[in-house]
């Protein structure tokens, strides 16, 4: 156990902050890791130590650390209108034109734009509309969303009870009853042995009309999915996934979000996820990178129909009774837009098109190591995953907590990365990195990786 001076951050952090997502026991044995200063891809501690930001943050800080542009386009809106709000017809200049923007860039067919302040609400957001929308359009019944095992679609009550991660549900008597999870589109671990991606994915396909069938179609509204599924483990939709998906829904008249708040804004090589996969959502949510997190903000596209629909809903109502204080704030907003903008101007996109196949070559060759069971990366991302025996599928016990070890040997030799439920480790650096840098970060995951093989080898088997 660490003994921290009575008035260290560390030891006033422990007394008075309770952390997201932290065991509050590591936390009173090892201390905050508190983060002090940002460069580019790098972030400094208190120590003055300075690391690889492997993963952008919590996959969001698409610019980099220190994008003056970003910090004038605050300060700038701060100066002149620091707040105002978006109720009962009112606007700012920023939210107008980032409005615009977002309908400009987005796949085709989205046509309205309704703002919040994180990719949680925004995922709650559409439930909403595609609740309202239903009930708009006579058929109110259609209230049930259908998520996937391992999919991450936030935190607040209904965006938690979607996201199908036990650590996220447990201990909250969620999920409501309005979710439903389908199968996982895990290839790597959840084939049956010798089954071919297409053949797997053909099964989980069967496994969803099943369960369509069952519930009824008349009692579901939705269907929400993660172009690749991020804070799940990255895992890429399999052979023909998405190909198979929206036929089914179409026939069932559910329609399709597409949770585009880790995928969005170029990670995967594109714009959207939307356009690697081929997806035509009804409903499309993003967050994040859409200010590379300089400020929270997040924005729920929609099309025609369901703009529509939610319009004429209100209007017989007498208003869309959905709202944030902080929706369509004007300095997020600002942020937004000048990053969109500086998005275009660099051709971010480009660039990361120009550096990934150096990412997943890198990436591919993190097999060489026994404890690696599988490597996948696109565009800006990918994840490596851990096996109990070298060249097998099988699983170290969980009880390990193998990635947070890993992880934790990956931070000493100088690379902030993110340990994965799949028990593996994500890599989502910033989109600015260069080739040099995404070499600098292997370099630091395979000066880890000897030491990692070698706590594997130890393991009961
Ligand atoms: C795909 C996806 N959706 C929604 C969310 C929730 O966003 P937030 O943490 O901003 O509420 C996240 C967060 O990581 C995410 O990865």
């Amino acid at each position: 156990m660490n003994e921290f001076a009575p008035n260290s951050p560390e030891a006033r952090d422990i007394a008075h902050h309770l952390h997201p997502y932290t065991s509050p026991a590591m936390l009173r044995e090892k201390g905050p890791h508190i983060m002090n200063s940002g460069s580019g891809i790098y972030v400094t501690d208190n120590d003055g130590q300075e690391f690889i930001e492997g993963m952008s943050g919590l996959w969001c800080v698409s610019l980099g650390w220190n994008e003056q542009e970003l910090i004038k386009a605050a300060t700038d809106q701060m100066q002149k209108l620091p707040y105002y709000h978006s109720f009962a017809g009112k606007t700012v200049n920023p939210a107008v034109d980032l409005a615009e923007k977002l309908i400009q860039i987005a796949p085709d067919g989205l046509s309205k734009v309704f703002f919040n302040n994180s990719g949680s609400e925004a995922n709650d957001t559409a439930i909403k509309m595609v609740w309202y929308y239903h009930a708009a359009i006579g058929k109110p019944e259609k209230k049930k969303i259908i998520s996937r095992q391992r999919g991450y679609h936030g935190v607040t009550l209904a965006a938690a009870s979607l996201t199908a991660l036990p650590y996220v549900q447990n201990g909250f008597g969620l999920p409501l009853d309005f979710a439903l999870h389908t199968s996982s589109p895990h290839y790597f671990q959840d084939a049956h042995d010798g089954e071919s991606e297409a053949e797997f994915t053909a099964r989980i396909m069967r496994e969803l009309e099943d369960m369509i069938e069952v519930e009824g179609a008349d009692t579901i509204g939705a269907f929400i999915a993660e172009p690749l599924m991020g804070a799940g483990g990255v895992i890429m939709p399999p052979e023909g996934y998405f190909e198979a998906l929206q036929p089914i829904l179409k026939k069932h008249d559910i329609l399709l979000i597409a949770d585009e708040v880790i995928c969005g804004f170029g990670r995967t090589g594109n714009m959207w996820g939307c356009l690697t996969y081929d997806i035509k959502p009804d409903i499309l949510t993003c967050a994040k990178a859409l200010s590379s997190a300089y400020l929270p903000i997040s924005a729920v596209l929609v099309t025609d129909a369901i703009a529509g629909g939610v319009e004429e809903q209100a209007n017989r109502l007498g208003m869309f009774g959905h709202g944030y204080t902080y929706s369509a704030h004007p300095v997020p907003a600002a942020v937004a837009l000048r990053t969109m903008q500086l998005m275009e101007e660099r051709d971010i996109v480009g660039q990361v098109r120009s550096v990934a196949p150096v990412f997943a070559e890198r990436m591919e060759a993190l097999n060489r190591y026994d404890s690696i069971g599988d490597t996948r990366a696109i565009g800006l991302i990918g994840c490596f995953e851990f096996v109990a025996e070298p060249g097998s599928r099988k699983k170290i016990d969980p009880a390990e907590k193998f990635a947070q070890k890993a992880m934790a040997k990956l931070q000493e030799k100088g690379v902030i990365l993110r340990a994965m439920p799949v028990d593996g480790i994500a890599v989502c650096p910033p989109l600015i990195i260069t080739a040099d840098e995404i070499h600098r970060l292997y370099d630091c995951i395979e000066a880890a990786m000897p030491e990692i093989d070698a706590m594997a080898a130890g393991l009961d088997r």
